[in-house]
């Protein structure tokens, strides 16, 4: 059933681009008009939307931190992106116009469901962004759109995450087309580059040897940063997740622009770091500035692991070891930037003898708060 290869992980990394695919289909017509069938919300509801607000957990909380940036980019709705452990217990603020948005795998995770529970008994509405049809977290939502991503079995989620990121870019462009400030041809724009994404999560699966390799040299070492801004920070936050469950490794993400507030202290000879470049097009002032915080820690010793996109002559000279990514727009760049952090977790779990899809003390679906 693991389809022959040695762990459910590795199968679910490589399903990924198929996943993707799956949860694009069918959600948009030849006019560039999303029809998201299964959101049950009227679109006069979602026009009077006043803030966003995402509740999740774990590698969905990273999710919904990247959707952050379209959702706000794209539609100019204020949204906010919170753990759902931490949202539930504050006395957050909604009303009636705030839609918040539940993400999970499972559709079980306890946290992230008293979370839409007290969301709903202040008069919010509830959208489910879920992967597991039926669950309790669908169930007790106004509204859901599933991922297809197929049922995940390895505890450490891939190919859920880049589902839900799909999930997210959808209603984001859904609300964008609802509220008028995404039209037809914009949105189509957005969906072609979206459709094109498996053909390069594809690219990405097939030169991920060396990384591998990389991964093996490093299974000695106590700790791994990760760097990157914009949504390469989520991005940076996954791939310290993802070391941690599965490698058992300190490991830690930081905002690339939070360096000189503290964490360069931690740079010393020979730490590994990871930085998400982003694209030296669009927004290239952050990608100047992720070149000079390179410079910075490379000058104090850091072995830089950097993800950049194919043919950025600007940050090659300042890799230690270079990971190529296709070109997409900014907004979609995590799609293809944590495939080869999901793939450096699994091997330096497996070069240092864990149980890659069963890590210790961890459980698929957390049930319990
Ligand atoms: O089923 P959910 O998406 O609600 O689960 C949320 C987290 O427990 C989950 O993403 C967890 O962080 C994974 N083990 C990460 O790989």
């Amino acid at each position: 059933e693991k389809g022959g290869y040695d762990y459910f992980m590795l199968k679910e990394i490589a399903e990924q681009p198929k996943a993707v695919a799956d949860t694009l289909l069918g959600r948009i017509d030849l006019a560039g008009n999303l029809c998201l069938d299964e959101v049950r919300i009227p679109a006069s509801v979602l026009r009077e939307v006043t803030k966003v607000v995402i509740v999740a957990c774990g590698t969905a909380y990273h999710a919904g931190m990247i959707a952050k940036y379209a959702i706000e980019h794209w539609t100019r709705i204020p949204c906010e992106t919170e753990l759902a452990s931490e949202f539930r217990y504050r006395d957050p603020i909604l009303d009636q116009r705030t839609l918040v948005i539940a993400i999970s795998q499972s559709g079980e995770t306890m946290d992230t469901l008293m979370a839409l529970r007290h969301a709903r008994e202040q008069g919010a509405k509830v959208l489910a962004i879920c992967n597991t049809n039926g669950s309790t977290i669908p169930r007790e939502s106004d509204a859901v759109l599933y991922t297809h991503a197929g049922p995940e079995v390895a505890v450490a989620s891939t190919k859920a995450f880049l589902t839900q990121l799909v999930a997210c870019y959808l209603v984001a462009l859904y609300l964008g087309q609802v509220r008028g400030t995404k039209w037809g041809d914009e949105i189509l724009s957005v969906i072609r580059e979206l459709s094109e994404i498996a053909t390069q999560v594809d690219e990405v699966l097939e030169t991920m040897e060396p990384v591998r390799e990389l991964a093996r040299t490093l299974a000695d070492k106590n700790t791994v940063l990760f760097l990157g801004r914009h949504v390469g920070f989520p991005v940076a936050l996954e791939g310290a997740l993802k070391l941690k469950e599965l490698a058992y490794m300190h490991a830690e993400g930081f905002a690339a622009g939070e360096l000189k507030h503290g964490p360069i202290a931690l740079i010393e000879q020979d730490v590994p770091v990871v930085v998400v470049v982003p694209s030296p097009r669009g927004r290239s002032v952050l990608h100047d500035k992720i070149v000079s915080n390179i410079q910075e820690i490379r000058a104090r010793g850091a072995r830089t692991i950097v993800i950049a996109e194919r043919g950025d002559a600007a940050v090659a000279p300042y890799a230690d070891h270079l990971i190529e990514i296709p070109v997409t727009p900014t907004l979609l760049q995590p799609l293809v930037a944590t495939v080869p952090l999901q793939v450096f977790a699994c091997e330096l779990a497996t070069a240092r003898g864990n149980e890659v899809d069963q890590p210790r003390n961890l459980a698929k679906s957390v049930t319990v708060e």
